[in-house]
């Protein structure tokens, strides 16, 4: 398969390979895992950390930098600066939205357990153990999440909904609409772990009817972990009380000192800005600038189409070599990971089914990256993968098909 083959064939996309000397040295297919870094962000961490070995960087610059990440994160979702806080991973965001509404004794929390990492299944079940919120789970469908029996299990107890965007495995594409709409009707807080899809899926809360969004900087953002954002819509943040509250969460006017303080009138900072947390990892937020900023130069419906044409051309070219592949020929549930295998079976680090394993080493032992989660091969690309990593994962498979 030929460049020019793509269904989308988009010349500065395919240039910007070159800015990931990773690409180089691996078929990097992991960004489910963790994404690669370019060398924008490479420079910009070194200017950073110049910055601080020779004293040069002040707060003032650091703190302008936070705003312009906060700024870029927002027009990266639609959304508003201050829907924005910025938190250390997808867990921080998650919890800060948990602890902080008005559960009321006989309120529900519906999700599903089998397709969320577990970092989107303690924190409902610690409510549960802490305050006695009910617990609604949802099982999946061939690894579907069944978004109408969702919207089923709510009621007008049903005080929050979380699914993820993308499922980490097998990472199929979530179909929120049926889901929103009911949390509409009902006035439930929407929440969604979009740590697999923001970066690569192009995301627009307002499209997308969320009322929540917590994500990690590692994977489609292409940064580093111990940075991440949290989206609140603010018709919800407004009438939201944080659990941790610091000076970042107060309201005490732009040209406040950051050690100011007012005792005697506590008002919480705008939206969803409330949840930050002291001071930031501004290391990781010069990592961040810089990748949004590539990001936002490709766009992310470019992004978006051309990563999709290559995973369904992955998915396609599995099946024609007779693969197992989930959710079975690339549809709309099919975004940029296409998993390999029987889904559910074995554990993270192998399959149920020997032969997976035995493919998995020999993609691995010729330079391909790539994970196994929840028993089944995930490959996972981003904008830096190109048709020629798609050819050679196929051939490669194409090989250790033949008899021996
Ligand atoms: C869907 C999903 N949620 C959350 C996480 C991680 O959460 P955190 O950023 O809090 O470590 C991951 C992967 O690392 C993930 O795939």
């Amino acid at each position: 398969m030929r460049e020019q083959d793509l269904d989308v064939v988009d010349r500065e996309i395919v240039e910007a390979r070159g800015l990931f000397p990773g690409t180089e040295r691996w078929t990097y297919m992991n960004v489910a895992f963790r994404g690669l870094l370019s060398t924008g962000v490479r420079a910009a961490v070194d200017a950073y950390v110049d910055g601080h070995m020779y004293g040069g960087w002040d707060k003032q610059q650091e703190l302008a930098m936070i705003e312009r990440t906060r700024e870029s994160l927002a027009r990266l979702i639609n959304a508003e600066n201050d829907e924005i806080a910025i938190t250390k991973n997808v867990s921080e965001g998650l919890n800060a939205i948990a602890a902080a509404l008005p559960w009321e004794p006989g309120d529900n929390v519906v999700f599903c357990p089998e397709l969320e990492h577990p970092n989107n299944v303690y924190p409902w079940l610690n409510l549960e153990r802490r305050i006695g919120v009910e617990v609604r789970t949802v099982e999946p469908e061939d690894g579907r999440l069944p978004s109408d029996k969702m919207a089923a299990a709510m009621d007008e107890h049903t005080r929050l909904v979380t699914v993820p965007t993308v499922s980490f495995s097998p990472g199929f594409i979530t179909d929120l609409a049926p889901i929103g709409q009911a949390c509409r009707e009902l006035g439930t807080f929407f929440l969604v772990d979009a740590a697999q899809s923001v970066g690569v899926e192009h995301t627009d809360v307002e499209a997308l009817d969320v009322d929540g969004l917590a994500v990690a900087s590692q994977k489609g953002l292409l940064a580093f972990y111990g940075t991440g954002f949290l989206y609140c819509r603010r018709s919800w943040a407004e009438r939201l009380q944080p659990a941790y509250l610091t000076r970042f969460g107060v309201a005490l006017g732009a040209d406040a000192h950051e050690t100011a303080m007012d005792r005697e009138k506590l008002e919480y900072a705008s939206a969803a800005r409330r949840f930050d947390l002291g001071n930031y990892n501004y290391l990781g937020a010069a990592a961040s600038e810089a990748s949004l900023r590539l990001i936002h130069q490709l766009g992310t419906k470019r992004i978006e189409r051309y990563v999709r044409s290559l995973a369904h051309r992955l998915a396609t070219g599995m099946l024609e070599l007779g693969l197992p592949v989930a959710g079975g020929p690339p549809g709309p549930h099919i975004g940029h990971i296409v998993a390999v295998g029987i889904s559910g079976g074995g554990r993270h680090y192998t399959a149920d089914d020997p032969r997976m394993n035995d493919l998995y080493r020999c993609l691995t032992d010729n330079g391909v990256k790539l994970s196994i989660r929840r028993g089944v091969l995930r490959f996972s690309l981003h904008f830096y993968n190109n048709s020629d990593d798609v050819d050679r994962v196929l051939e490669l498979t194409r090989r250790w098909l033949e008899p021996q």
